[in-house]
C-alpha cells in the first residue's frame, strides 16, 4: 500500500527543455536541498516540529477512541465548530474515508455513528440553516480552535451554545468537547470552567499541520474511520520522507522540482485528484502550500515576496472548465494529479451498442476504465503541450494510504519552506485582516482605529457603478 511519486513528465526529455527539468537541474540543487533537510532533522530534534511525531501518539488515539465509546449511540449529529487547519482537515478526512453520502445513508447503515457537519464558515444564511436541520438535543458540537480566541469560531460557538441552553437547559455541557491549546485563549477558559470534555491541540503543531492530531481525528473516529490505520500509514510515510537523498524522499523530490519550475515561471500549482474521494485534500493542501510558503519575508528578515499559488481541480470534472486553460494558456502551471489504481467500486457500463451506434464504445467497459483512461489522456494531452505535470499514484483510497499521502505533503510543504527560506509556520499575512475586524466589531484595544479604517476604505465615485 504504498504511495508511487512519479515525476517522469516534469522533466525536459517529457516536455522539453523550456519547461522541464534536466537530471543536471536537480543535481545542482542537491546540497541546497541537503541543508534544507539538516534544518528541518534540527527543528524536528528541537521539538519544534511536533506534528511530525503525530503518528506516534498512541496515548491520545486511546483517549479519542475511549471518548468515541462512551459517546456511541447517543448523538445524531456531529458538528464540528472550526476555520482554517481546524476544519479543512476534517472535511478532508470525511470525504477520503467514508462513504460519498455518508450524511444520506440511514443511521443503521452509518453503524448508528452520527452525521458529521463542518459549516466552516460565518454566513448568517449557513449557520441559521444548520440549525433548521439539526435537533440540538441530538447533536454534539465539537469546538476546534488553537488559539482558543478565533473570531469565527467563538461566533459560532456562541451561537450553537445558546442553542443547546434553550434546549436543555443548564445541562448542555455533555454536548460539547472542546479541542484546543492546553493553556490558552478563551476556549479553554470557559471550556474548564463549565466542565466541558477536552482535547489538547499540542505545542508545536500549527492549525494546518493539525489533522493527525484531535483536531482531525476526534470527527474522524466518530464517524468509523480507523485512526489507528491512518496514523500508521503516516508513519510509513515519515520513514520514507526522512531518508536525506533526494532520489528516494517523494517530498523532497516533488518540492525540489517544484521549486526549480517555480522559479521558471511555472509559478501555479494545480492539485488535481482523479477521484471524488480524494477531492477535499486538495482543498486541504491549497491551504497548506498558500499559507505555509506565501510570505513577504524571508526567514533572514529580506523581503522575497515568493509563493507558489495553489489551485484545486478534479478530474474529470474540471477537464470541462479548467483544462482548456491548462493545455493552451499560459505557461505557468504545474499539475500534480492524485490517481488511484484501484478504486472500492467496480461500476460497468451497460451495452447500446446498436441503438445508439455513437456511444456505442462506451458499452462492456467500466467507469473504472474510462476515469482511468480520461486520466492517462489529460496527462499525455498536458505533456504533449510541454506542460509539465505529475502524480501521486494511490494503490486505493484507504486510510493507511490517505494518512501517508497527507504526511508527504506536509513534509513537502515544510521542505518547500527551506528551499523558499521562508517559516512555513505562521501567517503573518493574515492579522492585518484580523485587526481590521476587531476594530469594526469593537473589540476592547481596538476602538479607536475604527474611524481610520473606515475613511481609508472610502470608495472613489467614479469607479463605482451603483
Ligand atoms: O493554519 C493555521 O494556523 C490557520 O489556518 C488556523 O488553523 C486558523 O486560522 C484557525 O485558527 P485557530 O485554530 O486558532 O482557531
Amino acid at each position: 500500500m504504498r504511495i508511487t511519486f512519479d515525476g517522469t513528465n516534469l522533466t525536459a526529455a517529457a516536455v522539453g527543455d523550456e519547461h522541464g527539468v534536466s537530471e543536471r537541474e536537480v543535481e545542482a540543487l542537491e546540497s541546497k536541498a541537503m541543508t534544507a533537510h539538516a534544518e528541518l532533522s534540527r527543528k524536528r530534534a528541537a521539538g519544534e516540529l511536533f506534528w511530525m511525531e503525530l503518528p506516534y501518539q498512541k496515548a491520545t488515539v486511546e483517549e479519542i477512541l475511549a471518548y468515541v465509546g462512551r459517546v456511541r449511540g447517543r448523538f445524531e449529529n456531529f458538528v464540528v465548530v472550526g476555520i482554517g487547519g481546524s476544519a479543512l482537515g476534517n472535511i478532508a478526512l470525511h470525504s477520503a474515508l467514508n462513504h460519498p453520502f455518508y450524511n444520506l445513508l440511514t443511521a443503521d447503515k452509518r453503524g448508528n455513528r452520527p452525521r458529521l457537519f463542518v459549516p466552516d464558515n460565518v454566513d448568517p444564511d449557513l449557520i441559521a440553516g444548520l440549525l433548521d436541520v439539526i435537533d440540538a438535543e441530538k447533536t454534539l458540537f465539537n469546538v476546534i480552535t488553537k488559539s482558543g480566541d478565533t473570531a469565527e469560531t467563538m461566533a459560532n460557538f456562541l451561537i450553537f451554545r445558546q442553542a443547546l441552553a434553550e434546549r436543555l437547559g443548564e445541562n448542555y455541557a455533555e454536548h460539547i468537547v472542546a479541542t484546543t491549546d492546553r493553556s490558552r485563549g478563551a476556549l479553554r477558559r470557559i471550556a474548564d470552567q463549565e466542565g466541558y470534555q477536552t482535547f489538547e491541540v499540542p505545542e508545536g503543531v500549527g492549525g494546518r499541520f493539525s489533522v493527525l492530531s484531535p483536531v482531525g481525528l476526534l470527527s474522524a473516529a466518530i464517524t468509523g474511520i480507523d485512526v489507528r490505520e491512518l496514523l500508521a500509514g503516516a508513519a510509513f510515510a515519515d520513514e520514507r520522507c526522512r531518508v536525506p537523498d533526494l532520489w528516494k524522499n517523494p517530498a523532497y523530490l516533488n518540492a525540489v522540482l517544484q521549486y526549480i519550475l517555480y522559479w521558471r515561471g511555472h509559478s501555479i500549482s494545480v492539485m488535481m485528484p482523479y477521484s471524488q474521494h480524494l477531492r477535499d485534500v486538495a482543498d486541504w493542501y491549497r491551504q497548506l502550500w498558500a499559507e505555509s510558503l506565501g510570505k513577504r519575508n524571508s526567514m533572514a528578515g529580506g523581503i522575497v515576496n515568493v509563493g507558489p499559488t495553489p489551485v484545486k481541480a478534479l478530474g474529470t470534472t474540471d477537464q470541462h472548465s479548467q483544462l482548456q486553460l491548462y493545455v493552451e494558456g499560459p505557461y505557468d502551471k504545474v499539475i500534480n494529479f492524485l490517481t488511484v489504481e484501484h478504486y472500492a467500486e467496480v461500476v460497468p457500463i451497460p451495452n447500446v451498442a446498436e441503438a445508439f451506434p455513437a456511444i456505442a464504445y462506451l458499452g462492456g467497459h467500466t467507469l473504472n476504465e474510462l476515469i482511468a483512461s480520461e486520466q492517462f489522456a489529460t496527462e499525455q494531452a498536458l505533456t504533449n503541450n510541454h506542460r509539465p505535470n505529475c502524480k501521486h499514484v494511490l494503490p486505493e483510497v484507504n486510510a493507511f494510504t490517505v494518512g501517508q499521502l497527507l504526511y508527504i505533503l506536509e513534509v513537502q510543504t515544510a521542505f518547500s519552506g527551506e528551499l523558499y527560506q521562508v517559516n512555513a509556520f505562521n501567517q503573518p499575512g493574515v492579522e492585518e485582516g484580523k485587526v481590521i475586524t476587531y476594530a469594526l466589531m469593537g473589540r476592547s484595544g481596538y476602538e479607536d482605529r475604527r474611524d481610520r479604517y473606515l475613511k481609508a476604505a472610502e470608495r472613489n465615485p467614479r469607479f463605482v457603478v451603483a
